[in-house]
């Protein structure tokens, strides 16, 4: 961005604020508080400013509009952001074009289009009719939306196919930071949380740079890939699909995944209790047990960087917070360099003992996008940015 000059500019930045929502509320905004120095920067610079953003995906709880997002960012901008329920129809278009220099417009949830929800090569993406509709109206593109950029999706990929792009604040900030930890071995990974179609993809990758540890319902999947009964969460492993559970056993046989060998299990009367795994469970594990924290403290001891991306059981529930929490402590305790990654294992920090919490090396918005770039793989939308680059501006000069 220090390379542009954005005045009277039409900007179409794309940034990631998708957030924890529940019954339609907004619970945590602070990925709308780290992209408000992009917007804000590109307001102040006086530009015509028009934001786009996904939230949840369709179907699920929290996909929703993004009229809350917009007014959490007003007060970080110290500016109105007008809101359009429409993403590239004839409204959006008619406020698009309306806008004044310095003035903010926030389109609506990008994913309420179908061609958005499709992964894609950049040309295809670059043909969509979002594409098509929106990019004559703008100069410039702003890739903001690190946390997404590992989706081959039309906003991310197929803008920068045709108009020059740049990358914004948060892009930056996380591609520098991450960079830090992307050489440094031996490296562990901890890898939780409830994406996990997302890890099935990046484990052969995450298991050729380093030691991979599982928890939450990630590790759920690597225990029955490898042949573990789980009892009353045998459903949950069902539910995530067959496809999920292939990817799960060729990624095994490619290379070790650490497994729980015990859990902090829930009965059905409420008692909580810790069973051992490798036997049928007869409770629902909602946290690693305490040889599983140990075996796992183990190997971040003898790594000189460790990875996290979400959290080893149900966070949100005092109960089953202790396997995320020792394994911060651990972590951050050992002198190596630490890395978060995703809202809940962020969250989980401020359970962490407050002199420890300072040893974290770098969080990251990013959860899935984190462990891609930590995995040594290529990010469609870090791509888009550097063809955009070689296209347009490195040829024609800065817009
Ligand atoms: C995330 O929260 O990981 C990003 O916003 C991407 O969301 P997605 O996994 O639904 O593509």
């Amino acid at each position: 961005m220090d390379d542009v000059n954005f005045w009277g500019k039409r900007v179409l930045v794309r940034v990631d604020v998708n957030s924890p929502m529940k019954g339609g509320k907004l619970l945590d905004a602070s990925r709308v508080e780290a992209h408000a120095r992009t917007i804000r920067e590109l307001h102040e610079a006086g530009a015509k400013v028009v934001i786009m953003a996904h939230q949840g995906r369709p179907g699920g709880d929290d996909f929703d509009h993004l009229e809350q997002h917009a007014k959490a960012l007003e007060p970080l901008v110290g500016a109105p952001v007008d809101f359009v329920r429409d993403v590239s129809g004839p409204e959006a278009l008619r406020r698009i074009d309306s806008l004044e220099d310095g003035e903010l417009l926030m389109l609506d949830n990008v994913r309420l289009l179908a061609e958005e929800n499709v992964q894609a090569e950049p040309e295809a993406l670059a043909r969509t009719l979002l594409v098509r509709e929106l990019a004559p109206h703008f100069d410039i593109y702003v890739g903001d939306a690190f946390a997404a950029a590992h989706r081959s999706q039309p906003s991310i990929v197929g803008f920068p196919y045709v108009l020059p792009s740049v990358a914004g604040r948060v892009m930056e900030a996380e591609l520098r930071g991450l960079s830090k930890v992307l050489d440094v071995s031996p490296r562990s990974f901890f890898v939780g949380g409830s994406k996990v179609d997302d890890v099935v993809k990046v484990m052969p990758s995450l298991t050729a740079k380093g030691t991979v540890m599982t928890g939450g319902l990630v590790a759920l999947a690597f225990s029955k890939a490898y042949g573990m009964n789980l009892g009353p969460a045998e459903n949950i492993v069902k539910s995530m699909g067959a496809e999920v559970m292939e990817g799960a056993r060729k990624a095994i046989e490619k290379g070790k995944v650490m497994v729980p060998v015990d859990y902090v299990v829930e009965r059905p009367d409420g008692e909580v209790d810790v069973e051992e795994a490798g036997q049928e469970l007869s409770g629902v594990p909602k946290d690693i047990g305490p040889s599983t924290i140990a075996m796992y403290r183990d190997v971040i001891d003898a790594s000189d960087a460790v990875i996290f991306k979400g959290t080893a059981g149900v966070v949100e529930d005092p109960r089953f917070r202790r396997g995320t929490v020792s394994l911060l402590e651990a972590a951050l305790g050992s002198g190596a360099f630490v890395l978060v990654g995703g809202g809940h294992a962020n969250a989980a920090l401020s359970w962490v003992e407050e002199g420890l919490r300072k040893a974290v090396g770098y969080t990251s918005t990013a959860g899935g996008a984190m462990l891609y770039l930590a995995a040594g793989l290529k990010m469609p939308g870090v791509e888009a940015l550097a063809y955009s680059y070689s296209r347009f501006i490195a040829r024609g000069g800065w817009p």
